[in-house]
């Protein structure tokens, strides 16, 4: 009989079409709707697969790995973040692990320039006025903000998506490139141009500071009271990458005592985050719902490339993204 594969998600159909048409694998689907598959449910339907597909909303950790039991073989996650997963517990009982970066770089990137943009230029507040009644007249200094142009942008973990947000960032004049990461990069910074700091002075002399690590230990509330309060208050936050790098506590305090300027956060913790939460009642602080991959393009090529690697993991070939411990 064919290998087994849970699927904790309705993803998108380029993925299922490929499982379905590879006739390698039998998959059950939680689609009963568009809503993560309640944990004791999980739990329940993972009893003994070969193959799981999960999404970032599932915790693949030690008592979901039992549940599944010793069938499984492979996880692949139709995500590029991997905070979800407990490496550890995998690597433990052997099972491979597929991910999906590179298709969602340019979508990214994307959405991090136009949340940057939409932060520094104040965008929502401004259809806000526009349509409340606060347009009353031109006005020289109102909802004023802050310039790309001659300006230093600092990359907090430099990877594929930081590089792609500095190559789409350059055209709007971009004076100076700078990033901090655990060691420098210097074939993907030369592609920018960008110069290797510490985190302090990433902190210190940046305009504009884009978040594009991933969350580990390492990065674990990275952006904290520490960080904040180095950075000029004439300076703009962005956060892409995950929740859980920023102390949102800290960031609320230096947002509402105009420490720093603004914040966009395509991430936060929890998700959603509670709609009487303090971050919401600031104007300078924009919050999306973790969107940056959202687009139809990127959502199937992820579903594609889950899928595909979940085929390649259980034939025992490798992925065509995995990560390796
Ligand atoms: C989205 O946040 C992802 O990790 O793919
Ligand atoms: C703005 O619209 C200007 O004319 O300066």
């Amino acid at each position: 009989t064919l290998p087994r594969v849970y699927i904790t998600r309705q993803i998108p159909p380029e993925g299922l079409k490929i499982l379905r048409q590879s006739g390698e694998v039998q998959f059950e689907l939680w689609d009963s709707d568009d809503t993560p598959v309640p944990r004791k449910e999980l739990l329940k339907r993972v009893k003994g697969v070969d193959g799981l597909v999960c999404v970032l909303t599932e915790k693949v950790d030690a008592e979901l790995l039992d549940a599944a039991g010793p069938n499984l073989k492979v996880v692949s996650t139709m995500s590029v973040g991997f905070d979800h997963l407990s490496l550890d517990e995998l690597k433990k009982r052997g099972i491979r692990v597929g991910y999906t970066p590179d298709v969602l770089t340019d979508s990214v990137a994307e959405l991090t320039v136009a949340l940057l943009l939409t932060t520094s230029r104040r965008l929502i507040e401004a259809t806000h006025e526009a349509k409340t009644g606060g347009w009353g007249t031109w006005r020289t200094l109102w909802l004023c903000g802050y310039e790309l142009a001659n300006s230093t942008v600092g990359i907090l973990g430099l990877g594929r998506i930081g590089v792609a947000i500095a190559e789409r960032l350059a055209p709007f004049k971009v004076k100076k490139f700078i990033y901090t990461d655990v060691v420098p990069r210097p074939e993907l910074a030369s592609a920018i141009n960008a110069e290797y700091v510490s985190l302090d002075e990433l902190s210190k002399q940046s305009d504009f500071l884009t978040v594009c690590c991933s969350l580990t230990p390492e990065t674990k509330e990275i952006c904290n009271r520490n960080l904040f309060s180095k950075m000029k208050n004439t300076s703009i936050f962005i956060n892409t990458s995950r929740g859980g790098v920023v102390n949102q506590e800290d960031l609320f305090e230096a947002l509402s005592t105009g420490q720093i300027a603004g914040a966009g956060l395509d991430v936060t913790v929890p998700e959603p985050l509670p709609i009487n939460h303090p971050l919401f009642t600031l104007k300078n602080c924009v919050i999306l719902p973790h969107i940056a991959s959202a687009t139809y393009t990127t959502r199937n090529a992820m579903s594609a490339l889950a899928a595909n690697n979940l085929l390649l993991g259980l034939r025992g070939e490798p992925m065509i993204k995995e990560i390796k411990q």
